[in-house]
């Protein structure tokens, strides 16, 4: 998923840069602030243990299935609704089911609703996140997900692994020019194909790792592992503001909504890791409630703490280091397409060995 702040083009660095302080020989990797989950899993696939976790529940559903799924799923329950499905081979499931799903006919629930020209065009503010043809088959395939899961013939791993692919899907489709903090005027063109559901990608694995939905510095005491790696925000800029309609799908809770963009309520999720005045007591306070052997920190040169500031706080701990590497950073432009022009940024990764 295209996401701010994501690490994926980063993998590599990080995987170096911890093996040289750390080596391979440790057992629990933690993910605290996860977004997508694509560090957690690239360490899954390593073998780690990891633990996941991050605020936001669209976060949570993506980290249940990609670091909480580690075995391929039957849909046994499933046989009676989905005509031929248990023909199918076992490995064959996944893209069953969503092909299933993906053909479903489109119906009028809150997404369209509140969100799509059809829906929105009588009301007091007209919105265009998704063509009115990707938003009904939003609501019917979130929806049925639902009910299946009220009527318990898809397990959890089954639920989460359908809601992770839809998450992932629809915001292919999504008429942004990056974020979900304005739509465009126009559909553009890729809102204009249809939704096609993709099955998430399945990382098999036979340890037991964990996932929580919480706020870090509320579950940081309850936390062990050998090492912690923190990617928290770097600005003000809120991923719940930002992400309001992934979490909305993942949540499909109708939630009272206002203004333009249609924003939900966010006062539980408002990160405190995007507030100048409190940022440094938030990250002190988690530095020093962590019980791990190694912390790593990616932050960048444009963040609310300063290089000076996030080493003094680290070094709380233990003898700390640093990494740094230039990358080229992809910024979505204000033209209304999503063309993006290349800005170059200096990424750090920050860590402390724990006395
Ligand atoms: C820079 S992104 C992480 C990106 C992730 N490493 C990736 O590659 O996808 C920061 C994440 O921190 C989460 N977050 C912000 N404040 C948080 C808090 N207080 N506790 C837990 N998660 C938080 C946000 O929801 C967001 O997903």
């Amino acid at each position: 998923m295209n996401y701010i702040g994501s690490k994926l083009s980063l993998l590599q660095f990080l995987d170096d840069s911890i093996a040289s302080v750390v080596g391979e020989d440790y057992d629990t990797f933690c993910d605290l602030f996860a977004g997508t989950g694509i560090v957690g899993s690239y360490f899954k696939k390593k073998g780690y243990r990891i633990v996941a976790n991050d605020i936001q529940y669209y976060s949570y559903v993506l980290n249940r299935h990609y670091i909480g799924n580690n075995k391929e799923l039957h849909f046994f329950k499933l046989a009676d609704e989905i005509p031929g499905l248990k023909h199918i081979e076992l490995t064959e499931r996944r893209s069953y089911v969503c092909n299933y799903l993906s053909n479903l006919k489109g119906v009028e629930g809150y997404i369209y609703k509140n969100y799509c020209h059809g829906g929105t065009e009588n009301k007091a503010v007209q919105r265009q996140y998704f063509s009115d043809e990707n938003g009904k088959r939003t609501d019917a395939i979130r929806q049925i997900i639902e009910h299946w899961q009220e009527r318990a013939i898809v397990s959890n791993d089954e639920y989460y692994f359908l809601l992770a692919s839809l998450i992932e899907s629809i915001d292919k489709y999504a008429n942004t020019a990056s974020v979900y903090g304005a739509f465009l005027k126009q559909l553009k063109k890729s809102a204009q194909n249809t939704l096609v559901l993709k099955p998430a990608d399945l990382i098999t694995s036979d340890q037991n790792h964990r996932v929580y939905n919480a706020d870090i510095n509320e579950i940081i005491s309850k936390i062990r592992g050998d090492v912690l790696y923190l990617d928290p925000p770097y600005n003000h800029r809120q991923y719940a503001t930002n992400y309001h309609l992934l979490e909305t799908i993942a949540r499909y809770d109708n939630p009272k909504i206002h203004g333009k963009t249609g924003l939900r309520d966010y006062d539980r999720q408002k990160s405190l890791y995007c507030s100048r005045p409190q940022v440094k007591a938030a990250f002190q306070e988690l530095i020093l409630g962590a019980k791990v052997k190694y912390i790593f920190l990616s932050y960048n040169n444009e963040g609310l703490m300063t290089l000076d500031d996030v080493k003094q706080i680290m070094s709380l701990r233990g003898k700390y280091g640093l990494f740094t590497k230039e990358y080229n950073r992809f910024k979505a432009d204000r033209a209304e397409n999503r063309s993006y022009k290349a800005d170059k940024t200096t990424e750090y990764l920050h860590y402390v060995v724990c006395a």
